[in-house]
C-alpha cells in the first residue's frame, strides 16, 4: 500500500466517480492513502461519496462536477488544479443501447467525446506532467464488448477497443518513464447502469464494482491489460483465440439483444 502510495500518489484524479465502478475505484485507492479528485456531473453524489470516504479514510477529496463530453472545461479545471496528479482513472463511459440505424448523430458523438476523445486528451494533460517526475498511473477502462464486433452497443463496443489498443500502445511507450498504463476489460459488473440496461438476470461471470477495482488496481504496473475475473478470461480466450471471429459476433449478439 505504501508502495502504491510513493508510485502512484498523492492525489488520484477518478473520471466518472459518482457511483459503481468509479466510486468503487475512488474507495479502493483512498484505502492505498491517496487523495482524491472526484469528477462526474452529479455533484450531490460525488459530495455524498467524498464524505463518506472522509469519514473512513484520512485522505484529502475534492468533488467537482465536470461534464467530461466539454473537454475544454475538463482541461481548464485539471490544468489549475495545484494538486500533483499521480494517477488517473478514466471510467467514464456513455453506452446507448439500440442498432446503429436507430441511435443519433448527437448519441453517436458524445460516445466518441466521452469514451474516446477524453480519455485521450485526459492521458495527454496527465502524463506531460508524469513524465517530468517519471512516475504515475493511467488506468482506462475498457470491456470484453470492445474485445470483437457487438451487436446492439457497437460503437460503444468499438470505443472500448480504442481504449485497451491505445493503452497497450502507450504501456509501451511509457514504462521508460516508469509510467504504468493499464486497460481493464471488463465483463458485466453489477453497478447501476449495468442494472438498468439489464432486461433479464445477470450474465454469467457478473463481478461486484468492488472486485473490478481491486482486480484493476493489483494488476496496475504488471501489463497493459486486466481482465477481472476468471470466467471473463475464459470468455476472452474462447471469443479472440479459438472461435472464428464470425461466430464470436454471433455469440455477443445472444448476449445483447435483450438489453434495452
Ligand atoms: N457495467 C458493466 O457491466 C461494464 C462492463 C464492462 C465495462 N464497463 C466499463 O466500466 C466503466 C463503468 O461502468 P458503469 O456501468 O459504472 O458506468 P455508468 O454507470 O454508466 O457510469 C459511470 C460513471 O461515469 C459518469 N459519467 C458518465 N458520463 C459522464 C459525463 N459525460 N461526464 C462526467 N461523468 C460521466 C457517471 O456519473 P454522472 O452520471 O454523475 O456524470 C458515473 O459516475 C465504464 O467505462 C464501462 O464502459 C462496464
Amino acid at each position: 500500500m505504501t508502495d502504491f502510495k510513493t508510485k502512484y500518489g498523492p492525489w488520484a484524479l477518478v473520471a466518472g466517480a459518482s457511483e459503481g465502478l468509479g466510486a468503487a475505484f475512488a474507495e479502493a485507492l483512498a484505502e492505498r492513502g491517496l487523495n482524491l479528485i472526484l469528477i462526474a456531473r452529479r455533484l450531490d453524489k460525488l459530495e455524498d461519496l467524498a464524505q463518506h470516504i472522509s469519514n473512513l479514510y484520512s485522505v484529502e477529496t475534492i468533488a467537482h462536477s465536470l461534464d467530461l463530453a466539454d473537454f475544454k472545461a475538463v482541461k481548464t479545471f485539471v490544468t489549475q488544479r495545484k494538486e500533483s496528479i499521480g494517477l488517473l482513472v478514466y471510467n467514464a463511459a456513455y453506452s446507448p443501447i439500440g442498432y446503429f440505424e436507430n441511435i443519433s448523430e448527437q448519441s453517436l458523438e458524445q460516445i466518441v467525446d466521452v469514451n474516446i476523445k477524453a480519455p485521450l486528451l485526459l492521458s495527454k494533460l496527465v502524463s506531460t506532467r508524469m513524465i517530468e517526475r517519471k512516475k504515475g498511473g493511467i488506468v482506462l477502462m475498457a470491456s470484453l464488448a470492445g474485445a470483437q464486433g457487438s451487436p446492439k452497443i457497437a460503437t460503444y463496443g468499438a470505443s472500448k477497443a480504442f481504449n485497451s489498443v491505445f493503452a497497450e500502445g502507450l504501456w509501451n511507450e511509457l514504462k521508460k518513464y516508469q509510467i504504468d498504463v493499464l486497460a481493464s476489460c471488463a465483463g458485466a459488473i453489477s453497478t447501476p447502469g449495468y442494472k438498468n440496461a439489464q432486461n433479464t438476470k445477470d450474465a454469467p461471470g457478473t463481478l461486484s464494482p468492488q472486485r473490478v477495482a481491486e482486480d484493476t488496481l493489483k494488476a496496475l504496473g504488471k501489463g497493459p491489460i486486466i481482465i477481472p475475473g476468471f470466467t471473463n478470461k475464459l470468455a476472452y480466450f474462447f471469443m479472440n483465440r479459438v472461435f472464428p471471429r464470425k461466430w464470436a459476433i454471433s455469440i455477443m449478439d445472444k448476449n445483447t439483444k435483450d438489453l434495452t
